[in-house]
């Protein structure tokens, strides 16, 4: 059985250990303080979700899905994710992650800062512009008329391929936005952001994002 390993508990991690453990998943889930601290989280998924520390999350995973905030990257055990599918839910808000020139001078975004850091791990971009309530709700079988599209993005093919599995059997359509570099197309402030798209809508946002520097 394929274990989904989250890191991190909060919106956007409950709602994906939620979904994954609806579908059939087991489900690793780990945050800053400590498993002891998710023992309700635990009762509420039920027995095919365990709370484990960070390190282990990553390796009893399959796939690890990565719900901090992106200033906490650093502090992610590398070695424990080598080798791994690593998606990255993660967003840019200074006001909450603090000031990342090379964010700001868009030189970079937000998932290459986790690939560089998981360097031996394939980082793909995902479930980062979706609003977290609707992981639960928006979910809907392959073939459903206008079924809602979540984007994806990475320079790794075959991780992209257990991505697009991964969220197809959470009940969405997937467009992939090419390489990691192109995630900044449904980053905060683009017309994909938090947006419920169909494929077609989805490719149409990807396609008239502008970046910071052109608005
Ligand atoms: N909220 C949304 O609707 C949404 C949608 C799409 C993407 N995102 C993105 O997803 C990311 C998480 O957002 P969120 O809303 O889920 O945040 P959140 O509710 O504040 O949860 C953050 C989680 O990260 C954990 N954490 C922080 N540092 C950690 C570390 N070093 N090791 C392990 N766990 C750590 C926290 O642990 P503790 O519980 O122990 O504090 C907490 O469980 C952000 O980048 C956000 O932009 C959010």
């Amino acid at each position: 059985m394929t274990v989904v390993g989250i890191i991190g508990s909060g919106n956007i991690g409950a709602q994906v250990a939620r979904r994954a453990v609806s579908v059939g998943y087991d489900v690793a889930i780990a945050n800053s303080r400590g498993p002891q601290t998710l023992e309700g989280l635990i009762e509420e998924l039920g027995p095919r979700a365990r709370a484990v520390d960070v390190e282990e999350a990553a390796r009893a995973a399959d796939v690890v899905v990565v719900a901090i905030p992106i200033d906490k990257y650093p502090q992610l055990p590398a070695d424990a994710f080598a080798g791994k599918v690593v998606l990255d839910a993660g967003n840019y808000y200074p006001d909450w992650n603090g000031r990342f020139p090379a964010l700001d001078d868009e030189s970079t975004t937000t998932a290459e800062l986790l690939q560089e850091h998981l360097s031996a791990s394939h980082v793909v971009k995902a479930f980062s512009n979706i609003a977290a309530a609707d992981i639960t709700t928006d979910g809907q079988p392959a073939g459903s008329p206008s079924r809602r599209a979540l984007i994806i993005a990475g320079d790794d093919e075959a991780a992209k391929e257990q991505a697009t599995r991964l969220i197809n059997a959470f009940g969405f359509d997937v467009v992939d936005a090419g390489k990691l570099a192109e995630g900044w197309r449904y980053q905060r402030d683009t017309p994909a952001y938090g947006a419920r798209l169909d494929v077609d809508g989805a490719r149409r946002a990807l396609s008239e994002a502008r970046r910071y520097r052109d608005m």
